[in-house]
């Protein structure tokens, strides 16, 4: 079996589940080679993955999440991080700064805007009776979402998620220089809106944003862009390839499609948690040993890279009975596509509201929906879900023509 995690190759039709499955049996803490850089220590096994998650005691966010060290250009913005790249208890009191937005009761709050916008969203393509899913059903609702969050036209929402996945295609591992200039063009924007609400302070996470303090200072502007670029970056298109890359997990199995539909707001909640283990987006997040700390049996030194590939430890059949099988009804699902310990995804609660929203329109009023043509893969070996991918309904009958 070829083992290679770190090419772009191996992911370009989705995460490399023969090589995950080898690494967990006989290799699970395995070393891999990386052109122009050290080599990393790549974590298959759901108790290895969980537990180097939670210990950040032993394992740093920083200087970067990503595999490679970043060459300076691209992430290196004068000394300032982005949250997801800070360490406790610097992290905590970034984190503290917008965590009430993102929680459970005030998500909740959202419900029926998001309901309507996922009507809308379907409103738009139903009649045409084809479409491309990607990027004119899935990637809408995050771009709007988000856009809401911060208080920014819909239309731009739009347009800065085009950028983020400009910031997420990588060449050989490597940001491109689509992807810099992506960067540049986002901070751009989010100066306009830093004048805008500095003038106009509105009800919206952008005004609080520019309010709160760390420390007794308010944030200044470049750690307030970062915040932007990372709620943007972090809410697209992962939530855009849940809901393309969990069609086509249905479609692939039929029967699970067809007990869903049977009774939808009964079973979407399990239904939902089975495609976030399935699909896993997001592929890895890196750590750096900050000592010698042994890992599965391995001895990592102080400075190795530790990556977790959160799609192997979701299938890992150690923790998942059958879990090479889609079963929608799984329950407990302990999965960890959102990851845990101090950096557990954020944004959670909304990316679950918004899965069921679409899942919801998509399902009752596309029938007969079915592949048009291949799903084109992202090639990334960070995030996982097609970038294109055409798909053929028929719009169902409203209630009164039925
Ligand atoms: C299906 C959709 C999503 C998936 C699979 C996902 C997955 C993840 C993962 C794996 C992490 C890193 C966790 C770790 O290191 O342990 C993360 C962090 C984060 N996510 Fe998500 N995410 C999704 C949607 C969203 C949405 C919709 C938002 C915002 C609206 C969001 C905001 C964030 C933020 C801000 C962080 C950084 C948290 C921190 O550093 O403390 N995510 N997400």
């Amino acid at each position: 079996m070829k083992i290679d995690l770190w090419d772009p190759q191996s992911f370009a039709h989705g995460h490399p589940h023969a090589q995950y499955a080898w690494l967990r049996a006989n290799d699970p803490v395995h070393f891999q080679e990386e052109p122009n850089g050290p080599g990393f220590w790549a974590i298959t096994r759901y108790q290895d993955v969980y537990d180097v998650d939670r210990g950040f005691q032993a394992f740093s966010s920083e200087p970067t999440i990503m595999i490679q060290d970043a060459p300076d250009q691209a992430t290196n913005f004068g000394g300032y991080k982005m949250m997801l790249m800070m360490d406790p208890p610097q992290h905590t009191a970034y984190r503290r700064l917008i965590r009430e937005e993102f929680t459970v009761p005030v998500t909740a709050g959202r419900i029926p805007r998001m309901k309507q916008l996922a009507r809308q969203i379907v409103d738009e393509v139903i009649e045409r009776g084809e479409c491309d899913f990607v990027s004119q059903v899935a990637g809408e609702m995050p771009s709007y979402v988000i856009a809401e969050l911060l208080g920014i036209p819909l239309e731009d929402g739009r347009e800065l998620y085009k950028w983020t996945e400009a910031i997420h295609t990588t060449a050989g591992g490597s940001p491109t220089e689509e992807g810099m200039v992506a960067v540049f063009k986002m901070f751009e924007y989010g100066r306009k809106v830093i004048e805008e609400k500095r003038a106009r302070p509105k009800d919206d996470l952008a005004t609080k944003l520019l309010h709160v303090e760390v420390d007794g200072k308010k944030l200044d502007d470049m750690e307030f862009l970062l915040f932007f670029l990372l709620l943007i970056d972090a809410g697209g298109d992962t939530t855009r390839n849940l809901l393309s890359s969990g069609m086509i997990a249905m479609l692939e199995n039929p029967d699970q499609l067809n007990w869903l539909k049977a009774d939808l707001s009964g079973r979407l909640n399990s239904a939902r948690e089975e495609l976030l283990r399935w699909c896993s987006p997001v592929i890895y997040m890196r750590r750096r040993a900050r000592r010698d700390v042994e890992v599965g049996g391995k001895k990592l030194r102080e400075g190795d890279k530790a990556v977790m590939y959160f799609g192997s430890a979701n299938r890992d059949p150690q923790k998942f009975a059958d879990a090479d099988k889609l079963d929608l009804s799984r329950t407990p699902n302990e999965h960890i596509a959102f990851g845990s310990g101090p950096h557990v995804c954020l944004g959670q609660h909304i990316a679950r509201i918004e899965i069921d929203a679409m899942l919801v329109e998509v399902l009752t009023r596309m029938k007969n929906f079915e592949l048009a043509g291949e799903p084109k893969w992202l090639p990334s070996n960070f995030i996982s879900g097609p970038q294109v991918m055409p798909v053929r309904f028929t719009p169902a009958k409203r209630m009164a023509e039925a």
